[in-house]
């Protein structure tokens, strides 16, 4: 199954790309995690390229055994950079999110240039099925 869906640029739709996302993959076991990966990505896709400024993002979601999480932007400058944790163990306030995507991930990766947008893409697994609820112990019979 796969599904697209293009968002204005706007803070106010990292959100609703999250909960979208999240209800797509709502009765697997990790869909908190396509919800982080889906959040961290569009918000870059708003704060670091032309998606952010009266642009759009677009997400597509596969659920083919693994998950395939992808938001794509307009481009207008940069590249996607996984920045390495600092050497020294200090925190930073910005630089993580495709750094801790990357440790999520089994993959990441980066289609397009900053002229034409990229799509930055992440494979998770896990998606089973949540398991059925075990069933409830009966006490045995005396
Ligand atoms: N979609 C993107 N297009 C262009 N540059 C990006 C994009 N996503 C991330 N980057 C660049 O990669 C860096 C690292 O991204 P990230 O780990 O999410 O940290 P942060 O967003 O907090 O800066 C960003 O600072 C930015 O320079
Ligand atoms: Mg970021």
């Amino acid at each position: 199954m796969s599904w697209r869906r293009v968002f204005a640029g706007r803070v106010d739709q990292i959100p609703a790309a999250r909960h979208f996302a999240m209800y797509l993959f709502a009765e697997t076991a990790i869909a908190d995690e396509v919800g982080f990966v889906v959040t961290e990505l569009a918000s870059n896709a708003v704060r670091h390229t032309l998606s952010g400024q009266g642009g759009s993002f677009s997400v597509e979601l596969v659920n083919n055994g693994l998950a395939y999480v992808a938001v794509s932007d307009l481009g207008g400058g940069g590249y996607p950079t996984v920045r390495p944790d600092p050497i020294d163990g200090s925190n930073r306030e910005h630089g993580r999110g495709l750094l801790a995507i990357s440790k999520l991930a089994v993959s990441l990766g980066v289609h397009g240039s900053p002229e034409e947008g990229h799509t930055v893409w992440a494979d998770l697994a896990g998606v089973c099925n949540r398991p059925a609820q075990p069933p409830v112990e009966v006490a045995p019979a005396i």
